[in-house]
């Protein structure tokens, strides 16, 4: 990233909170965030019970608080309790003033809107709800959903939690491929999508995706299809539907029973990205997620009941089933929810949409900010931006230069920027500062989040030095963490991935500091996942989808810094030999990938390499790779390559990459 002087003034600085957001936050002081802290850890369950009852509804109530170990590990919030999401985020805001309130407000691609008060999507709830029990969907059945952003996705989650179905959603932006595998790991008997998707004028087509993958989906009985560009698709006869024709049909009632769901039973499954060739399918459970995800969207975000809150995020990522759908309607605020992109028809659609709505909060990625810096100042200057009140980041550590744009820019040096650091497997927010009380520091996402206990470690366990970087742990459970993966009832995978480098804590997987007023700083993935514009993607994975293309022999794939995307994807590949090496394989290969996983997966860069870095016992050289990625030629930077099997084939690989 060129450092400007924006950026170098950034460095060291302070921003305390504006009076005007203080003066009417939740907390606006040190001291009261420092006692709910402290309670929060000194006596979490009675903390937690506490906000149990003030944030959802109970059918009954819950036999014990937190029954924990960090071995297996095991973890359960108010077990025995019984209650319901959906109940949660739609019906118990229908015997208050709340009903009528906009629950959802749509913006689509084009420029539409449509709004659903709580009281509409009650009934849409309950029709689809109904639709998804009258072609056999029960508690506990799987419901892959494959829809782009359109009020119809919030919808079916919905539906799904008001009858105890477990929802997965793959993004529309995920090939075939990639929605098959995960089709078949959760073994879904339902699939949502729709006709095609429409994003920045572009057509996605998302039930052509979907029936090619269906083609191996045995388990799959029903395919529930949205019209949502009147498209004319393949309909197979009895197993896909018109989502509107089933909905409107004369037997569907607009009510539909609660489930009444234990705390612990299966909300949903989400598949993301580690250091192995499969992503996994983290499980979330019902009411330790759910008050997670409305306390930190209420405290973080500082939403009060006029509000009007945007998320950019994609609900086919985590930020958007937590921060468009389940904790803003939990405590009956009013979101909206985006088809678009930021840059379509013109560079000021976000800033658009914020004075057409009347946006009070925003949450975006620096990705999006630093893609959209780049348009220039005087698109955001052509909106009326008056109304916001808190901006947000999420996704990866900003750089001092976004921050400070973002800040003067949008925010027109008056408006808090919280950095939420959090993860697919946190449910919620694990670090962020608050928009009333804590004075900013561009980069860092400052303190924990109420219960949250982080430690950041020595690779021997012991605890770092001020400022020293270390691996961010957590010492404790909280209510919106992972309680397993699909399919692995012996939790081994859980306990290999997050419990074992530690004992007894969770590791993130980050590295951190902390410095020396408290403040944390996030220092990106000390594994093999890198963060492409804030989508999560493991090196492995990008590796697999390259050695399942018959040209192919080995492959290695490194992040590199870009200053657009926070990280690019770098490909190394070794070609099988005796093949007929075609003239575009780097093109064949990216396209590839593409198929496997999707467009955000495809390499910035593939080399065609002899042979890779490997050490005498055939272990890749990372380290060398990333340096090369990273532009770096100079031999000498190296360091010691006498261990590598074969030294000179660094050079080699040096003299192939691209010239700078
Ligand atoms: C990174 C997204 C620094 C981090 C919510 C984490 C961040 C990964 C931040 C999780 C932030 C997310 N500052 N890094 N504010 N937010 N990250 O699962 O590396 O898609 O481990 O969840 O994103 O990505 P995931």
């Amino acid at each position: 990233m060129a450092d400007s002087i924006e950026s170098m003034q950034a460095e060291g600085m302070t921003f305390e909170p504006p009076a005007w957001v203080r003066d009417n936050a939740y907390l606006k002081t040190r001291e009261e965030y420092d006692a709910m802290y402290k309670r929060s850890v000194e006596d979490p369950e009675g903390f937690w019970a506490e906000q149990a009852d003030e944030y959802l509804f109970w059918h009954k109530k819950w036999d014990t608080v937190l029954n924990w170990e960090f071995d297996t590990p095991k973890v359960e919030w108010f077990k025995g309790g019984l209650t319901n999401v959906a109940y949660n985020c739609i019906d118990r805001h229908l015997t208050t003033w709340r009903r009528n309130k906009a629950a959802i407000i749509w913006e689509s691609d084009e420029g539409r809107t449509k709004m659903y008060t709580y009281q509409a999507l009650y009934y849409k709830v309950c029709k689809l709800a109904n639709v998804l029990k009258k072609h056999g969907i029960k508690k506990g059945d799987r419901v892959v959903i494959y829809l782009p952003m359109i009020p119809e996705l919030a919808v079916a989650m919905l539906a799904c939690a008001r009858i105890g179905a477990i929802h997965s959603i793959v993004f529309a932006g995920f090939s075939a491929a990639a929605m098959r595998d995960r089709i078949q790991d959760c073994g879904a008997k339902m699939i949502i999508t729709a006709d095609e998707g429409i994003r920045g004028g572009r057509v996605v087509p998302l039930k052509a995706e979907a029936d090619s993958a269906l083609y191996e989906c045995p388990t799959v009985e029903t395919c529930l299809v949205v019209s949502r560009a009147r498209a004319r698709v393949d309909m197979e006869p009895g197993r896909d539907f018109w989502y509107h024709e089933e909905v409107r049909s004369a037997d569907i009632s607009r009510h539909c029973e609660i489930e009444w769901m234990d705390s612990e039973d299966p909300l949903f499954i989400l598949y993301t990205s580690g250091s192995t060739g499969k992503p996994k399918g983290v499980l979330h459970t019902t009411a330790g997620y759910l008050l997670y995800s409305a306390m930190t969207f209420k405290y973080d975000f500082d939403y009060h009941d006029e509000d009007v809150f945007w998320c950019t995020a994609d609900i086919g990522w985590v930020t958007g089933h937590s921060y468009v759908v389940y904790g803003p309607l939990c405590v009956g605020a009013t979101s909206l929810m985006f088809e678009g992109v930021p840059n379509y028809p013109h560079p000021g659609r976000f800033w658009e949409v914020i004075e057409k709505h009347g946006v009070n909060q925003f949450y975006t990625a620096p990705t999006a900010i630093r893609a959209i810096m780049k348009s220039g100042d005087d698109w955001p200057k052509k909106f009326d931006l008056s109304t916001l009140r808190v901006l947000g980041t999420v996704g990866e550590p900003i750089n001092p230069e976004a921050w400070m744009w973002y800040f003067n820019v949008i925010g027109k040096g008056k408006i808090p920027i919280v950095d939420t650091y959090w993860q697919t497997e946190t449910g919620g927010h694990l670090i962020t500062n608050q928009p009333g009380w804590t004075p900013m520091k561009p980069g860092s996402a400052t303190f924990p989040f109420f219960g949250i206990r982080p430690v950041v470690l020595n690779e021997d366990q012991s605890e770092t030095p001020v400022n020293s970087g270390g691996r961010l742990c957590i010492d404790f459970p909280w209510p919106g963490m992972l309680r397993g993966t699909w399919g692995d009832a012996e939790n081994t995978l859980v306990k290999n991935t997050y419990f074992s480098q530690f004992p007894g804590k969770y590791f993130t997987g980050d590295g951190a500091r902390v410095d020396q007023d408290g403040y944390y700083w996030l220092l990106g993935r000390v594994d093999d996942v890198i963060n492409v514009s804030g989508h999560r993607m493991g090196t492995a994975e990008v590796e697999s989808a390259l050695v399942s293309q018959p040209l192919v022999a080995e492959a290695a794939v490194v992040g590199f810094p870009h200053d657009i995307k926070g990280e690019g994807i770098y490909a190394y590949v070794i070609l099988k030999s005796g093949v007929e090496v075609p003239k575009s394989v780097e093109s064949i290969l990216a396209g590839h990938v593409r198929e496997q996983i999707g467009p955000i997966a495809k390499p910035d860069h593939i080399q065609i390499v002899p042979e890779l870095p490997k050490t005498r016992s055939g272990k890749i050289m990372r380290r060398i790779l990333r340096k090369i990625a990273a532009g770096e030629r100079d031999m000498d930077t190296f360091g010691d390559i006498t261990t590598l099997a074969d030294p000179s084939i660094v050079k080699v690989i040096v003299d192939g990459a691209p010239k700078l």
